[in-house]
């Protein structure tokens, strides 16, 4: 997701800790960073991923998408040996994060502030549908048209069809997220938002949990976003994009409820 999908995701999930967890997140972040709460602290990971020379953007790019061999014709799956090799995709970083935030496992607290930087960003991108795609770079080798401008199809999922969505909202990402919050907690995703987050009560939540996440978001992609192969030169600001608003809003809703109750979870241990 670009800048204003991550901060809703962010927003959401601050809205679902419980205040002892909303509490050690702020403490986990070193010099009092973001103001001690997620929404700023979900952009940190490519705010360093653009940053020339900087340590991580070379070695942290893979982490943001896995590359799945999605074949409309066909079909979309994901095979962590075919498409996470050396655990150097999203799917392994949330897994590898997830173990590092958990105090039980010993690691130093810029170590920790690290990982739940990591974690509140790549919880975000793993529900965006084309960063679980392998198709033509995750398509930003797709080129399409939006609202009369030429662009490529990543970008029209990461940033303007948020952007379109959030003008619903006076573009308040405060007024978006509490919109998702409510249908979370008592509307549209009440019966279903335990399904989201089942894998967090698992002993084998870190790996279990970004693996049945990309899954899910995966398959999306041959009965929906990769439907454009089949309408070239179609602007997709029209059908295309109302067909997408709830896909967004319910992607985005599952992103920050699943990193609340994760953060209530792994935080919730005492060392
Ligand atoms: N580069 C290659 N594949 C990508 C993807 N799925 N998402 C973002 N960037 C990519
Ligand atoms: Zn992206
Ligand atoms: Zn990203």
């Amino acid at each position: 997701w670009g800048e204003e999908g991550h901060e809703t995701v962010g927003q959401i999930a601050q809205n679902f800790l419980q205040p002892d967890i909303a509490r050690k997140v702020a403490n986990l972040f070193q010099d009092k960073s973001f103001g001690g709460k997620l929404p700023l602290a979900t952009l940190w990971a490519d705010d360093v991923k653009k940053k020339k020379g900087s340590p991580f953007a070379f070695w942290s790019a893979p982490l943001h998408f896995i590359d799945t061999l999605d074949d409309p014709g066909k079909s979309c799956s994901v095979n962590m040996e075919r498409d996470c090799p050396d655990a150097r995709c999203i799917v392994g970083a949330i897994a590898n994060y997830t173990t590092q935030l958990d105090c039980t496992n010993g690691y130093d607290k810029f170590t920790r502030d690290f990982a739940l930087r990591f974690l509140a960003h790549f919880i975000g991108d793993i529900t965006q549908p084309l960063h679980v795609s392998g198709r033509e770079k995750g398509g930003n080798g797709e080129t399409v048209t939006f609202d009369g401008r030429r662009g490529n199809l990543h970008s029209i999922w990461d940033t303007q069809m948020v952007e379109k969505r959030l003008r619903d909202f006076g573009s308040d990402i405060v007024q978006y997220s509490n919109f998702l919050t409510k249908e979370i907690q008592s509307g549209k995703y009440a019966s279903e938002k335990d399904s989201w987050v089942s894998c967090i009560s698992s002993p084998k939540a870190a790996t279990l949990c970004p693996l049945t996440w990309a899954i899910d978001t995966n398959a999306i992609n041959c009965p929906f976003v990769w439907s454009v192969d089949k309408k070239p030169g179609v602007d997709l600001g029209g059908d295309y994009y109302q067909a997408a608003v709830p896909i967004i809003d319910k992607q985005i809703a599952k992103g920050g409820y699943r990193l609340g109750v994760l953060l209530n979870s792994i935080l919730s241990k005492n060392c």
